[in-house]
C-alpha cells in the first residue's frame, strides 16, 4: 500500500497545519522565503542533523567536528573568492518592476521547450495506444525533435554566456527568446546586472567600512580557517575529516519552492583534507559513501541521481551532484566537490600563514587537497517530507493520510494510549510512558476514539502506537501497532524496550551502508 504522492501545496499546508514549518514572522503577513520549524520540525530537523552528524563522527575514525562562528574576518570572503564571484545575474522589469535571475528566467525557458516535447510524447502515446515506441518516436517525430532541438541550443548558448560571465549576452538571450515578465507580460527588461549574495552588517565598535562583516554563506570556511588547529589539536593525520553543521545566509533573489530555497538556511558540510594526487581518489569514494547515506534512509533509490558537472569552478578538479526527485522534479540536494588546495592556500596568501601539513609517513610538507560533501539540511528536511506524505485509500475504502518518515526519524516515535478514559488505564499509560520516555520521543493522548488518534499519529508520522486496554491491566501486556502495516502485536511491558530500540535506533540505518 504505497498510497498516492500529494500535491506540493498539500505538503505546504500539512506541514502548517501540524507544527512542522510556518511561515517566518506570519502574523507580519510573512518574510520572503524565511520559514520557523515548529514543534515536530525542529524534532524531525535534529534528528536529520544527527543522522548526518553522528554518522560522520562515530562511523569514521578520521572526522572530528566543529561548530565554528557565523561570523568571520572579512578577509576571508575575500581570500575564498566570494566578495568578487559570488553574484547572481539580475534583471528587472520595468513595468511590473518585479526583479529576476536572468539565469532562472532562461532555465524555465529551456523547461518550457522540453514540457512542449514530452506534451507531444505523451499525446503520440495516447493516440497509438500499446503499440506506441516512445524511443522511435522521441527519436524520429520532427516536432519533438525540434523542440529537443531548440532546448539544447539555448541550454549551449546560455552555458555560454554565463561561463564568460558576459551580462550582455544574458540580456541577448532574454530579449532573442522573446521571454516576458509573468507579471507584467512585458519584455520591457533592464539591464542585467551582478548581484552580490552575501548578507553585510556592522561591526559595533569599528566605524565606517571596515567595520563591515558578513553572514557567513557557507559553513566550509570555518573549516578551512581551523584546519591546522584541528590538525595539531587532535592529532589527526591526513587523510582527515572534519565535519559542521551551521546555519548559513544568501540573499537569494528568487526564492521559492518553500524551503528549497532559502534565504537562511543550514548545512551540514564535511572536508576532507587528502594527500595532493590523491584526491580523485577520494572523490569516488565520498561520492559513492555519500549516495549509500542516502539510500540508507530507504526514500527509493531511484529518487536519486549523480549530475556530475561538465563546466568546473576555477577551484574544482571534479564536482558533482546528488539530486533527488522534489516534487517539482530532480534538483541539487547535495555537492560533492573536489576543490584542489585551492581555499587553504588562497587563506595562506590572505592571511600570511603557513597552513602547510608535515606528512610523517612521507616525511614531505604540503597544503592538502580537500574533497567537500556539502547538503542542506532543510533541502534533506524536504525530500523526507515530500516522499513521506501520502494519501492512502484503505481495504475497507476509508482514507488516511500518512506521513511515511523513515522510523528512526520521526518526531514522535512512540504514541501511547488508555483505550478509555477510566478504569485505571490512564493510570497504566502514564506508567507505560514513564518506561519509555527516557528512550524514545513519546506522546501521551486520550482524546477521542482510538481510531482518531491512530489517523493523528499516521499524519505525524509516528511509527508505533501502544494501546493500553483492559487485558493491559490483568496480564501486563499491550498492543503496539505498526503506522506502516497498521498490523497490531501484543507485547508484554518488559519486552516493550527492546522492540522499539531494535526498531528505531538510527544505527539500523548506518549498519545498511556498511
Ligand atoms: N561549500 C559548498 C557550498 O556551499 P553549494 O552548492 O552552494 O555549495 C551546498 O551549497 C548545499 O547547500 C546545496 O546542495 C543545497 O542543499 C544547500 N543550499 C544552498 N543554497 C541554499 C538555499 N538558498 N536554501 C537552502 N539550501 C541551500
Amino acid at each position: 500500500m504505497q498510497g498516492q504522492e500529494v500535491q506540493f501545496k498539500d505538503i505546504i499546508s500539512h506541514c502548517k497545519e501540524y507544527g512542522f514549518i510556518f511561515p517566518g514572522s506570519e502574523i507580519y503577513d510573512g518574510l520572503g522565503a524565511v520559514y520557523d520549524y515548529g514543534p515536530l520540525g525542529v524534532e524531525l530537523k535534529n534528528r536529520i542533523k544527527s543522522y548526518w552528524y553522528e554518522w560522520m563522527t562515530r562511523t569514521h575514525e578520521d572526522i572530528v567536528g566543529i561548530d565554528t562562528a557565523i561570523f568571520m574576518h572579512p578577509e576571508v570572503w575575500k581570500a575564498s573568492g566570494h566578495v568578487d564571484a559570488f553574484n547572481d545575474p539580475l534583471i528587472d522589469n520595468k513595468d511590473s518592476k518585479k526583479r529576476y535571475r536572468a539565469d532562472v528566467l532562461i532555465e524555465d525557458q529551456i523547461e518550457k521547450y522540453l514540457e512542449k516535447a514530452n506534451k507531444e510524447v505523451a499525446k503520440a502515446a495516447k493516440r497509438f495506444g500499446d503499440n506506441f515506441d516512445e524511443k522511435l518516436y522521441r527519436e524520429t517525430n520532427p516536432r519533438v525533435l525540434g523542440y529537443f532541438d531548440k532546448a539544447e541550443a539555448l541550454r549551449k548558448r546560455f552555458a555560454e554566456a554565463a561561463g564568460e560571465n558576459d551580462m550582455t549576452a544574458l540580456k541577448r538571450i532574454i530579449e532573442d527568446e522573446g521571454i516576458v515578465c509573468p507579471v507584467s507580460g512585458s519584455r520591457n527588461w533592464t539591464e542585467v546586472r551582478q548581484f552580490n549574495l552575501m548578507f553585510s552588517t556592522q561591526l559595533g565598535s569599528i566605524a565606517g567600512d571596515a567595520g563591515e562583516l558578513y553572514l557567513r554563506p557557507e559553513t566550509a570556511q570555518g573549516i578551512f580557517v581551523n584546519f591546522l588547529n584541528v590538525a595539531k589539536s587532535n592529532r589527526m593525520k591526513v587523510p582527515f575529516g572534519i565535519a559542521q553543521v551551521g546555519k548559513a545566509f544568501r540573499n537569494e533573489i528568487v526564492a521559492r519552492q518553500f524551503i528549497f530555497r532559502m534565504r537562511e538556511f543550514e548545512q551540514m558540510e564535511m572536508q576532507f583534507f587528502v594527500r595532493p594526487g590523491e584526491e580523485l581518489k577520494w572523490y569516488e569514494f565520498w561520492k559513492n559513501r555519500r549516495m549509500k547515506w542516502h539510500q540508507s534512509l530507504g526514500l527509493g533509490d531511484d529518487n536519486y541521481r549523480f549530475h556530475d558537472h561538465d563546466k568546473l569552478a576555477h577551484y574544482a578538479n571534479a564536482a558533482a551532484d546528488i539530486e533527488f526527485k522534489f516534487p517539482f522534479g530532480f534538483k541539487e540536494l547535495e555537492g560533492i566537490h573536489s576543490r584542489t588546495d585551492f581555499d587553504l592556500k588562497q587563506h595562506e596568501a590572505h592571511s600570511g600563514k603557513k597552513l602547510q601539513y608535515f606528512d610523517p609517513e612521507s616525511q614531505e610538507k604540503y597544503v592538502p587537497y580537500v574533497i567537500e560533501t556539502s547538503i542542506g539540511l532543510d533541502r534533506m528536511f524536504l525530500a523526507i517530507i515530500s516522499n513521506a506524505l501520502r494519501e492512502e485509500t484503505l481495504p475497507d475504502d476509508s482514507k488516511r493520510t500518512v506521513m511515511r518518515i523513515p522510523f528512526f526519524l520521526a518526531p514522535v516515535q512512540i504514541a501511547i494510549f488508555p483505550l478509555i478514559k477510566k478504569d485505571g488505564l490512564p493510570e497504566m499509560a502514564r506508567e507505560v510512558q514513564s518506561l519509555l520516555r527516557y528512550d524514545f520521543a513519546c506522546q501521551y493522548d486520550e482524546k477521542d476514539a482510538v481510531g482518531r488518534r491512530y489517523r493523528r499519529q499516521d499524519a505525524i508520522g509516528t511509527p508505533f502506537c501502544v494501546t493500553i486496554d483492559h487485558e493491559s491491566l490483568e496480564a501486563g501486556t499491550v498492543t503496539v501497532r505498526n503506522r506502516d502495516t497498521m498490523e497490531q502485536i501484543r507485547l508484554p511491558l518488559d519486552a516493550l524496550s527492546n522492540y522499539f530500540g531494535e526498531r528505531l535506533s538510527m544505527s539500523r540505518g548506518w549498519k545498511s551502508i556498511d
